[in-house]
């Protein structure tokens, strides 16, 4: 494919869709965090778009555009933005204070639903971010097992923790074989016994992972999957996958973590549930904090035990300064009580006749993109046919142009679609955001039909 003239793609200035209150404030940025940013997730084209605040499903920006948002702080408000019945209870939680070195009841409240929901979870621990939770998950499971190592999918993101950061960006001059898939570093510097302690599994690869656990399996405490995991795809997993994975982890007395930090907005119950997995320890975040930051481990008793201070020096010591406070227990308990199964029904139909809607586009204009997702989650791909795996998903460098066009060309009619990353919906939507998010595609199609010349992929 090539790319030529378009008015979304100025070779120099970067998007003019980002306006000068923005320019401005980068400017000053810049002069106080290393690039300008404070996290290494924030798009800029060329400059970020600063937010001035975010109302339901939509976000105004510092320049006074609207934008549809589907991004929602990388998938945390299932609700949208300003949810009214988070901000009543967080404002009576404002007066009575913010945070304490003692536990308030709201903490056993949001425990008590998580765990009500999912069959899995019989005890719980909370913390403050999704790296957090799986970070104490993959403790907790190294001293039930008495085992370092984890096994992870190539190309999944876990957060910062650096045994879930290996292989997470692999690319083709490092990956190494699909059989053996290479543990690459994610950061200059990164320890070497971290690279030996961590397994990379292909994802869909039964024979693969099955072979490479019993390898490893006297060294390895988990297996740490996201049944969907985004940066790798956001790719259904294939029962016979999920099977293969549970029955060589119980036949090697290997754990099993299913990190749901992004995932757990799949269903009522979870993705796990969703997807038939079983696992031993839950890693929570984004929703559950109803906007607010939280993190929470959770699983079976037996496994939780770990984390048990009663009698002695517990097997893993978790603290945190704000582990459990009450804004984000407050504000997570309300975002979850609103999420019933009727939010979840209405999440389900939305997300079904999006991505139909969306497949449909593109058999009609016979242009190489595909669609995955599953729920309120969808990610449109460069590809004629879906991917199965993060390698299969992995964009040439003219795919990663057309998704910069993409990108833009929504920006440019109002929706914010995350480059690349998981696109995600929220309860205040309904028919007419979806007619618009379709409609934006078909003419980004359309008018890549008639501007470029597309070759299929
Ligand atoms: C699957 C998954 N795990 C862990 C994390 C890390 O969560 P946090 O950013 O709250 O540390 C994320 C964040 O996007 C995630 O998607």
């Amino acid at each position: 494919m090539t790319l030529q003239s378009s008015p979304y793609m100025p070779e120099q200035e970067g998007s003019p869709l980002i306006g000068p209150r923005s320019h401005d404030a980068f400017g000053r940025a810049r002069q106080v965090f290393p690039d300008g940013t404070t996290r290494v997730t924030i798009e800029r084209d060329p400059v970020p778009r600063y937010i001035s605040h975010g109302r339901g499903a939509y976000l105004f920006d510092a320049d006074g555009r609207k934008f549809l948002d589907l991004n929602t702080n990388f998938t945390t408000l299932i609700h949208g933005h300003a949810f009214a019945p988070v901000i009543a209870a967080l404002e009576r939680q404002l007066r009575d204070g913010t945070c304490f070195a003692n536990p308030t009841e709201k903490e056993i409240d949001l425990a008590a639903l998580i765990c009500g929901r999912v069959a899995g979870m019989d005890r719980i621990r909370f913390c403050n971010t999704g790296t957090e939770a799986v970070m104490f998950a993959i403790k907790a499971a190294r001293a039930f097992t008495g085992r370092p190592g984890i096994a992870k999918i190539e190309g999944a993101y876990h957060g910062a923790y650096d045994w879930v950061e290996v292989s997470q960006a692999s690319a083709p001059a490092n990956w190494g074989s699909p059989a053996e898939p290479r543990a690459v570093p994610h950061y200059r510097g990164m320890p070497k016994t971290v690279l030996s302690e961590v397994v990379p599994l292909r994802f869909n690869d039964q024979q693969g992972a099955v072979h490479q656990i019993r390898r490893y399996a006297s060294s390895l405490a988990a297996i740490v999957i996201d049944p969907m995991p985004s940066r790798a795809g956001l790719i259904t997993p294939d029962p016979a996958f999920i099977t293969a994975l549970q029955d060589v982890a119980s036949e090697q007395n290997v754990l099993i973590i299913s990190d749901e930090v992004l995932s757990f907005r799949q269903s009522f119950q979870g993705a796990a549930a969703r997807y038939g997995i079983e696992a031993d320890l839950y890693a929570l975040g984004k929703i559950i904090g109803g906007g607010l930051p939280i993190g929470a481990v959770a699983g079976r008793t037996a496994v939780m035990e770990m984390f048990n201070a009663d009698t002695k020096t517990p097997a893993v010591p978790q603290g945190g300064t704000f582990s459990a406070n009450p804004m984000s227990m407050t504000a997570g308990l309300v975002a979850m009580q609103c999420l019933d199964e009727a939010a979840f029904a209405h999440l389900e139909r939305l997300g079904d006749a999006l991505r139909a809607r969306l497949v449909q586009a593109i058999e009609r204009w016979q242009i190489a993109f595909s669609v995955t997702g599953a729920a309120s989650l969808f990610r449109i791909h460069p590809k004629r046919r879906a991917p199965r795996d993060f390698r299969d998903a992995f964009w040439s460098a003219s795919e990663a142009v057309v998704m910069k066009e993409l990108t833009r060309f929504f920006a440019a009619e109002g929706i914010i679609l995350p480059y690349g990353a998981t696109a995600c919906l929220s309860t205040p939507m309904g028919e007419a955001e979806m007619d618009f998010i379709a409609q934006v595609f078909e003419q980004f199609l359309a008018s890549g039909a008639q501007r470029l010349e597309w070759s299929p992929t």
